[in-house]
């Protein structure tokens, strides 16, 4: 006992010095409850924010195919006072049916020097925060707020860069020059594109800058007169996350969330606001020049770059379970007729052979041919997002969802009855459900209180995944009483993890110069990215997710909400034992920790511990770790030990046996 109690003094002198009581806590570790689901911690992926194109995939060059829009956004024409020539969106010769627009340039006189395009990358617009209603206000905003360059193209000296462009020519012997150049015109490479002709040919190059800039611009110019089209203008670091087209900072911040589970595509971008904008997954696979493209709900063209392969390469990649968000015929403003519903069950199932499908079956020989052999192992689908859930959320309303849900969960169970279908509602009693995802989007108020919303879950019912929840209205842009809400309503989650058995934060990217939604997980621009504290817990926690929950007894410190959350557990394999506390109040808090039952000894082990000093300290470009983990080493105990949790923090205490 001596050990148990030389501590507590020691905590008693420190507690006095700081005027914090301590309190007991009682960590059962004799008393296993139930196994934690290795998806309980996991990620969702949605092209909002610029996600997708303009973020994690690694594409440099925006509007590459010309469809992005009716004018030709994102492309500057280069000219010189004495050339004539003509810029404009071409549909006479397509390069494929998919992708129907190029760039005709028709220089009847160069005037001695070059003409040409460049094109500045992602550009940014100034986020309006506003949510216009359709689609084409969507596109105005769009196109209005391309005038408002923010950063241009960036490329670092002594990388290379994988040039390509399809282009074909009329009355044309020149060449192409290619060339990254900073804003000013200062040349950082230059290569040459040759032999133009009358059809269609795809020409690769490799750019490698001598200098960086990180407002570059790529240029395509000649001195010659003749007409050129040209079209699939892309520019890709050779080097991506494990080669698989990825800006890599972006997506090593993914995998260091160590998630179980990557939900995609979406959010309200799989539903579309209308079906003629809906993300359909066989338009998303094979040649990227042949790849359709949509609408983005978020207000931008999606290419599809990032397409279904894609997403179940990354989730294998990222070691997650993937999740595919199945469109059940219900865009937000309409909705595919019961009697017309067919073809979409059919893509629904359709997508499972092609993940994982045999070589020999229909789709399964073109997940081969794209280059992945073996099965990627889909074991989730959720029947639509957010359908069912009352049209203020978009799509719909219970009566709307029902039969369509029911309809394709018959279909994919019938076919493949051991995938797990989610539905976005609670089907029960009138459908069956394997699995219900909720969506919580509230304040941290909301979330403090909610810590405990799942102790009584009535256990009869399906289980859950929360695949969409974040302090969203006292957040500011992501600041720490979001992640205390968040880390609190994770005890939650994790204590329960008998029903609940998935979860993942939203939106997980923002690129604030195009935000239509915050806070998110993740902040990027063309160059720099960094955690919110909100990151950080989803980090924290999925780092630490024990395979089996303790019971453990906090005391009430406060009245109707409590100071302080916990969850405990045990690593199976380690023996580590786990136990994390969220102080959300303004002052330190003490405890005793208690383990009746622990016969080992536990010989090490560390703290990480995330705190501010107040409640809506953010990060920032400026100051992206302010919040962030720091890790120490916790004497070692055999009996119970003490710590002091500061204000504002988010603790994770962890011993090992040796
Ligand atoms: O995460 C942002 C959006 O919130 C998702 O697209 C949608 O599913 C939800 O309403």
């Amino acid at each position: 006992m001596l050990s148990a109690i030389k501590p507590k003094l020691i905590l008693g002198l420190a507690l006095a010095s700081l005027s914090v009581s301590a309190a007991e806590i009682t960590v059962q570790v004799d008393k296993p409850g139930a196994t934690v689901s290795p998806t309980l911690y996991g990620v969702f992926f949605e092209d909002i924010n610029r996600a997708g194109d303009g973020g994690l995939y690694a594409e440099l060059v925006q509007n590459r195919s010309f469809e992005d829009n009716a004018s030709l956004i994102a492309w500057t024409p280069l000219t010189n006072s004495n050339a004539v020539a003509t810029f404009e969106l071409d549909k006479s010769s397509p390069l494929n049916a998919n992708n129907p627009t190029s760039l005709k340039i028709h220089m009847e006189k160069s005037g001695g020097d070059r003409v040409g395009i460049f094109n500045q990358g992602f550009k940014g617009i100034v986020a309006t925060g506003k949510f216009p209603e359709t689609s084409e206000k969507w596109r105005q905003a769009f196109e209005e707020a391309q005038c408002k360059p923010i950063n241009g193209l960036a490329v670092v000296a002594g990388e290379k860069y994988r040039f390509s462009v399809y282009a074909r020519a009329q009355d044309f012997s020149g060449k192409l020059a290619v060339s990254l150049e900073t804003q000013s015109g200062e040349l950082l490479t230059q290569e040459r594109v040759k032999e133009v002709s009358k059809d269609w040919k795809k020409f690769e190059l490799t750019l490698a800058p001598k200098k960086s800039d990180v407002d570059a611009r790529l240029v395509l110019s000649t001195d010659k007169s003749g007409t050129l089209w040209l079209d699939m203008i892309s520019l890709f670091p050779s080097d991506t996350w494990k080669n698989h087209g990825l800006r890599p900072d972006l997506a090593q911040m993914m995998a260091d969330m160590q998630p179980g589970l990557l939900r995609f595509p979406g959010g309200s971008f799989s539903e579309g606001h209308i079906l003629a904008e809906a993300w359909h997954w066989k338009e998303t696979i094979g040649d990227v020049a042949e790849r359709r493209g949509t609408w983005n709900i978020w207000g931008y063209r999606s290419t599809s770059g990032l397409g279904f392969h894609e997403y179940l390469q990354l989730a294998e990649d990222l070691g997650a379970q993937p999740l595919y968000v199945a469109h059940v015929g219900m865009a937000e403003n309409d909705f595919v007729p019961m009697d017309q519903l067919e073809p979409w069950i059919q893509d629904g199932l359709d997508a499972i052979e092609y993940a994982n499908g045999s070589v020999t079956s229909k789709w399964g020989a073109v997940r081969a041919k794209n280059g992945h052999p073996a099965p990627f192992h889909l074991k989730y689908i959720e029947i639509g997002n957010e359908n069912g859930m009352g049209y203020s959320w978009g799509g719909g309303n219970r009566a709307d969802y029902l039969p369509r849900y029911q309809a394709f969960y018959e279909r994919i169970k019938a076919a493949y009855p051991d995938i797990v279908c989610i539905a976005n509602i609670h089907t029960e009693p009138d459908a069956p459900a394997d699995m219900v995802d909720e969506h919580y989007y509230e304040t941290s108020d909301w979330f403090f209180k909610a810590a405990t919303k799942y102790d009584h879950y009535d256990r009869a019912k399906p289980k859950l995944y929360i695949g969409e929840y974040a302090v969203k209205k006292d957040a500011g842009n992501g600041n720490m009483r979001a992640a205390l809400g968040e880390a609190a309503f994770l005890t939650g989650l994790e204590r329960n993890a008998d029903v609940v058995v998935m979860s993942s934060y939203a939106p997980l990217f923002t690129n604030p110069h195009w935000e239509k939604w915050k806070p998110d997980a993740i902040v990027f621009d063309h160059t720099r990215c960094y955690g919110t504290p909100s990151y950080y817990v989803q980090a924290m926690f999925a780092a630490n997710r024990p395979d089996v929950v303790l019971p453990v007894n906090l005391p009430e410190i406060t009245n109707a909400v409590p100071m302080l959350f916990a969850a405990a557990g045990l690593k199976k394999d380690s023996g580590d034992l786990i136990l994390k506390i969220v102080n959300r109040g303004s002052r330190s808090e003490g405890l005793n920790i208690n383990l009746p039952g622990l016969a080992e000894k536990y010989s090490k082990g560390a703290c990480t511990e995330l705190s501010a000093e107040s409640p809506t300290d953010e990060n920032s470009f400026a100051q992206p770790k302010k919040i962030s983990p720091k890790v120490s080493t916790l004497p070692a105990f055999s009996q119970g030990c003490n710590h002091i949790f500061p204000p504002y923090s988010v603790t994770v205490l962890r011993w090992s046996k040796n």
